[in-house]
């Protein structure tokens, strides 16, 4: 078996909050970037962005949305959304993955999605192989349109991916991985 296979076939990702120091520096973030646009993408679109959000950014982000999600009267479990959003603050490296799909005469949107996930995977995987680990998250507030303009986002951009890159000195569990023989058959007819 290959090492590109042992990997693939063992790979996991990190939780957020047991990443630490060092991040990538610019070069390997460049790296990082090379390998997260390398994916399929049908018509040659790139319908994704990335952005690099540093602490200072972070923190401001962090701090605006929590003073929303504290002023708005249609959320549940706040103080749960609340510790979601300190997520934000405490991986070394917090790269947002952004869709730019839009109307197309000939590739749906969907598609284009597809392919900004794709850019999400390649990300995990990019950092991986230059030893470090990632979680790709989402959460509450990306879902918002009421905090749209906190995260910068033009009109039709969504973000697919906050993800998070850094070091876990802590070992690894895996999870429970899915039964193949339940999700896969050979169509008979
Ligand atoms: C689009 C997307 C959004 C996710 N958002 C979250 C999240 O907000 N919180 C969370 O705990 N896990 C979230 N996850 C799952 C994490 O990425 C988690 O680490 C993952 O399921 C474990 O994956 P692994 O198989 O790479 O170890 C999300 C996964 C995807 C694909």
């Amino acid at each position: 078996m290959s090492d590109l296979t042992q990997y693939m076939k063992t790979r996991r990702s990190s939780l957020s909050l047991t990443l630490e120091e060092p991040g990538p520096d610019a070069d390997q973030l460049r790296t990082i970037l090379e390998i997260a646009t390398r994916v399929p993408d049908h018509g040659k679109l790139a319908p994704w962005r990335f952005e690099l959000w540093p602490m200072n950014v972070r923190q401001k982000v962090h701090d605006q949305l929590q003073e929303r999600l504290y002023a708005a009267t249609d959320i549940d479990d706040v103080e749960k959304k609340a510790q979601g959003t300190a997520k934000l603050l405490h991986a070394p490296c917090v790269l947002v993955a952004i869709s730019t799909a839009a109307e197309h005469p000939k590739i749906p949107i969907w598609e284009q999605h597809l392919s900004t996930g794709a850019a999400c995977m390649n990300t995990l995987i990019a950092a991986n192989s230059l030893g470090f680990e990632a979680q790709w998250l989402t959460a509450w507030y990306i879902y918002r349109n009421d905090c749209r303009d906190i995260l910068g986002l033009a009109p039709g951009e969504q973000i697919a991916g906050i993800i998070h890159i850094g070091t876990n000195k802590a070992p690894k569990t895996d999870r429970p991985r899915p039964d193949i023989d339940s999700l896969y058959s050979i169509r008979e007819s």
